[in-house]
């Protein structure tokens, strides 16, 4: 094998040979083999070849690898193109990468990254903390897909806690709060139910008053024609039906489950109780066969030291009745998350550039000096430097590119997207910060875009319309949706997230300046499937760009702006469309 010094010394014999090729890449004598990749130079490539002592072959594969300078006039770096546009705000759709030469097949794309010492995840995709898309559900399915989800905090500060202790002590495959009927429910009670929340399933847990587990109502008698009888007179009895004490389930529920199911020949359900026969759960056959298939897929869960589920937190930067910040409730909440488990608090403000901001992300760097801590949102250098130097670890970048934000409409301010991440990037890289996009983003081809400047997205209206998200179905016309709304819609500012816009909840002598809206997203089913889509599009992308991991798409990426037609262009066009690309 070459040393360093050695490859140092071809890469240079082998950039003069180039050299001499008329028209071809001009390359600084003084640049070392390091500098190859940002070049569009594969780094394995060249060392490879070198170490074969193959100079020539070296020479022409590098040449079919090269970046020509026949492409950069068009096709810029983001030091090049964000400063040759530094007079105006760009966003995702006016823009578009160049491909690059590629030897990175999309399967083989690795997503992981560190956002913080301690904050690992294996896909780059965080759920936005806002009350119509994260609570405990969304993010356990955000954390078992290797992303992770950051609990809202309009609800009171128990219920937060309670939340985060669901996804750190999930138990994969059981259902931990299942639908419950009571026996004296009439079977016709059941159908109004099944009918109304839209449920998939008919086969439900009974259980008494004090939560006992009574009996099973099997989906065979939930009929019609039973409406009148009562669930005691229809359930199958407690001693009839299968369980399970948590304990006997040990340390591989999945593995435990599936043995129960392969030796009870037609049993699908497993009822989970506690030793005093209180319903802890419930676990289907279906789900422990997704879960034994996903075990072989390639993203694996993103969990703690001890093997729990990842799962944030957000808080906001509370004034007790003096107007000062709160540093008593704001302590004893985060020291309470922290005790559940929390992997990071999110200190989620409209205005992150804040003295009352900086301020709060002081006092819990203070408190708790290595806890992982998000802090926003800013759109400038100045505002992540300041975050940076109060001790935030990442730093959520967006001012009104959300899709129910009017932020810019009612206040006259914010930034386009990527121009706001480029900027951002550059006092990210110097204080060692990470940086998340938070906002706006529609589809994986945004994703692969913010993802050129960013650690990871942050996404909101992708994640509202799916199962795991707050809220129910609800039917409009045929179609199905759930609500999504705005941290500073009027609605959510009074269920409680006035501070993050800098009003107070209780001020009623004054209308608040609503700064997002109220809206539906189409139920778009569980998030297992919407991740799917936007991950094979991020590996898609990276594939493209020759880039094997989000460092090297980073580094890679090469930008160029989009005309009108060209954005039209980009779109299915003059066809008449029979099915979505999904
Ligand atoms: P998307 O586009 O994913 O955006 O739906 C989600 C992000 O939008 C931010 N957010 C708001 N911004 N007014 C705003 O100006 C609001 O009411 C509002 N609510 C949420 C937030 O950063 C979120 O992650």
């Amino acid at each position: 094998m070459p040393t360093e010094e050695k490859i140092r010394g071809k890469s240079r014999w082998v950039v003069n040979q180039m050299d001499s090729v008329p028209g071809r890449f001009e390359p600084d004598p003084s640049r070392d083999a390091s500098e190859f990749d940002g070049l569009g130079f594969s780094r394995s490539v060249v060392v490879n070849l070198l170490a074969k002592g193959g100079c020539q072959s070296a020479f022409s594969v590098m040449a079919a690898t090269r970046i020509s300078p026949l492409d950069t006039p068009f096709y810029q770096t983001a030091d090049k193109f964000f400063t040759a546009n530094s007079k105006v705000g760009l966003t995702f759709d006016v823009i578009t990468l160049a491909a690059l030469y590629s030897e990175v097949l999309p399967r083989e794309t690795k997503l992981d990254i560190t956002l913080a010492d301690g904050l690992q995840l294996n896909i780059p995709i965080i759920s936005s903390d806002m009350d119509t898309v994260t609570e405990s559900r969304m993010a356990i399915a955000m954390a078992l897909n290797g992303g992770l989800g950051l609990i809202h905090y309009n609800m009171p500060d128990r219920e937060q806690l309670s939340q985060v202790s669901r996804v750190k002590y999930h138990v994969q495959g059981l259902i931990q709060e299942p639908i419950k009927v009571s026996p004296d429910q009439l079977i016709g009670d059941v159908l109004a139910l099944i009918e109304q929340k839209k449920f998939g399933f008919s086969t439900f847990p009974v259980v008494d008053a004090k939560g006992i587990f009574v009996g099973l109502l099997s989906g065979h008698v939930v009929k019609p024609r039973y409406a009148t009888k009562k669930v005691s007179e229809a359930l199958t009895p407690r001693k009839q039906v299968h369980t399970i004490t948590k304990k006997e389930l040990g340390k591989d529920p999945i593995a435990r489950a599936d043995k129960f199911f392969t030796e009870h020949i037609g049993i699908h359900k497993l009822i989970v109780l506690d030793e005093d026969d209180h319903l802890l759960g419930l676990i289907t056959m279906s789900d422990v066969e997704r879960i034994t298939q996903e075990r072989k897929a390639q993203f694996k869960p993103a969990r703690d030291a001890q093997f729990r589920l990842v799962c944030g937190a957000a808080v906001s930067a509370t004034r007790n009745a003096f107007g000062e910040l709160d540093r008593e409730r704001i302590l004893t909440h985060a020291g309470e998350l922290v005790e559940r488990g929390v992997d990071v608090i999110a200190v989620s403000t409209a205005h992150g550039h804040s003295k009352g901001v900086g301020d709060m992300v002081r006092v819990l760097r203070d408190a708790f000096p290595k806890l992982p801590i998000i802090v926003g949102n800013v759109t400038s250098a100045a505002g992540v430097e300041y975050l940076a130097d109060c001790g935030a670890n990442a730093i959520k970048v967006g001012q009104g590119p959300g899709s129910i934000c009017t932020t810019r409409i009612v206040a006259g301010v914010g930034i386009p997207q990527l121009t706001a991440l480029y900027v951002c990037s550059l006092a990210a890289k110097k204080k060692k910060v990470a940086i998340l996009a938070d906002g706006g983003i529609t589809k994986s081809g945004d994703i692969v875009k913010a993802l050129t400047l960013a650690q990871s997205v942050i996404c909101g209206g992708i994640f509202a319309g799916c199962t795991e998200a707050p809220g129910e179905v609800l039917e409009i016309s045929g179609k199905l949706y759930k609500s999504y709304r705005g941290m500073g819609s009027l609605a959510a500012m009074k269920s409680g997230s006035a501070a993050r816009y800098g009003h107070e909840k209780a001020d009623t002598t004054r209308k608040l300046a609503a700064e997002g809206i109220e809206a539906l997203k189409e139920a778009s089913g569980p998030v297992d499937r919407v991740l799917a889509q936007l991950i094979g599009g991020i590996q898609s992308g990276m594939g493209y760009l020759g880039a094997a991991n989000l460092a090297q798409l980073r580094e890679k990426a090469r930008y160029i702006r989009v005309s009108p037609a060209g954005q039209r262009e980009a779109a299915p066009h003059d066809v008449v469309e029979l099915k979505t690309g999904n």
